[in-house]
């Protein structure tokens, strides 16, 4: 099994709940700066494929709600909490590799 890493941003780029657009290898992935922790997840809502650059919003602890319809998702773990068991949402694991922030990817 291989990873990498990519650099997606410089740590301080994103100010306490900001997300930033990532295209990672053609693939729109947002970047969002929660409670001094990286998140990386799909920019497309697995429920009806809403863009989450407008429609995300980032709520207390590491919570994302959509607008579209107000399903919720956990960023740790992709999780849909409302309503529960939805579809999940695809998260990447983010984290700082010295003075940027990197998405790793494993295969
Ligand atoms: S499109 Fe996101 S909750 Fe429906």
């Amino acid at each position: 099994m291989g990873v990498s890493y990519v650099p997606v941003a410089r740590v301080g780029e994103l100010a306490p709940g900001g997300m930033k657009e990532v295209d990672l290898g053609g693939r729109q992935v947002l970047l969002a700066f929660v409670e001094g922790k990286y998140f990386a997840f799909s920019r497309q809502c697995p429920h009806e494929e809403a863009d989450l650059k407008s429609a995300g919003q980032l709520l207390n602890g590491t919570k994302l709600r959509c607008n579209n319809h107000s399903y919720c998702f956990d960023l740790e773990t992709g999780e849909c909490t409302l309503p529960q068991g939805g579809p999940p949402l695809t998260v990447l694991p983010a984290e700082e590799k010295g003075e940027e922030v990197c998405i790793r990817l494993e295969w």
